[in-house]
């Protein structure tokens, strides 16, 4: 497995929690399980709004089997409950559910009308007190993130976490370039297009099967090899499929970088702003 560029705890390709929303989960814990135990994956996301807990729950149970160097941890508050309760009540109900002392990585999910003097202020009390070791955001477009560090302790956001992948490169025009430059990890979520936006313009595309024919890949991994391509910009996607999980990883063998050129063509990055899409 690859590892971040500069966080090496942070595995590059990283397992979401949305499988395990409803139904029977067995084959998706066991993805979970596996992803950790056989091919080293270390980032496991998952966010208090996800089946009200649940997802949470489930995540603490697989996690059990593990010891806390084997996975980084990142959490996600609501926003509608942290602008009620509080960012505390939010992040300690989620520590409940998953059975963990603290998180990695804590973020607020997405803005709604959260005051973000306050939050940021929260976040930094709750580091202190070691319930996280990092704190960040979610779904922030430019303006938002340029509110954030306009907050004297704003600057010590971690990462913003965005929809990002090969059908959607909109953030490529300003956002990343911004989140580097004030030295924010970007991490992408729905890395394969989600299970609600089909991955066919990737699939059908006779460049990229060429591309997965001759390497011998699929592409699920080449689209996770193309957000990662930098090694600094972990890709979250989920599976409930032992088969997907290992195709999809496999791409921690393949390099894209020769191949950038004639991926540019087909799916060209923006050459003007685009409003951050979210799901
Ligand atoms: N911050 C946010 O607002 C936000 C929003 C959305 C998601 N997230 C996080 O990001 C994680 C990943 O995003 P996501 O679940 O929306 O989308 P995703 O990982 O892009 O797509 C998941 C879908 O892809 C399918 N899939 C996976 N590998 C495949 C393969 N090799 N071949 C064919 N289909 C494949 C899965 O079905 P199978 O089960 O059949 O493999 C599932 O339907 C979520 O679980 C969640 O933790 C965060």
């Amino acid at each position: 497995m690859k590892y971040h560029v500069k966080y090496p705890a942070i595995s590059l390709a990283g397992i979401g929690s949305t499988q395990f929303w409803s139904g029977n989960t067995t084959t998706a814990e066991k993805c979970l399980y596996e992803a950790i135990d056989t091919y080293g994956v270390t980032l496991v996301d998952t966010a208090e709004m996800y089946a009200n807990g649940r997802c949470e729950r489930i995540v603490g149970k697989v996690l059990q089997s593990f010891s806390k160097e084997q996975y980084y941890l990142l959490g996600k508050a609501d926003p509608r409950k942290v602008q009620v309760q509080g960012l505390r009540k939010s992040l300690l109900t989620s520590l409940e559910n998953l059975k963990e002392e603290y998180f990695d990585l804590y973020l607020l999910h997405w803005r709604e009308d959260v005051d973000l003097v306050s939050f940021v202020r929260d976040a930094e009390e709750l580091k202190k007190e070691g319930y996280i070791k990092e704190w960040g955001v979610s779904n922030f477009d430019m303006h938002d993130m340029q509110d954030l560090l306009s907050i004297p302790e704003g600057k010590n956001c971690f990462c913003n976490q965005i929809l990002y992948n090969l059908m959607t490169r909109g953030p490529e025009y300003d956002l990343i370039p911004y989140l580097r430059e004030h030295d924010i990890m970007p991490m992408a979520y729905s890395s394969l297009g989600s299970s609600f936006v089909s991955n066919k313009p990737v699939k059908n595309n006779r460049t990229i099967q060429r591309i997965c024919h001759d390497n011998n890949i699929t592409p699920e991994a080449l689209m996770l090899s193309f957000v990662t391509r930098d090694q600094d910009f972990p890709a979250l996607f989920s599976t409930s499929s032992m088969e997907h999980l290992r195709s999809n990883l496999s791409f921690d063998h393949f390099d894209i970088s020769k191949y950038m050129d004639e991926i540019d063509r087909e799916f060209p990055s923006p050459t003007h702003a685009v409003p951050l899409e979210k799901l």
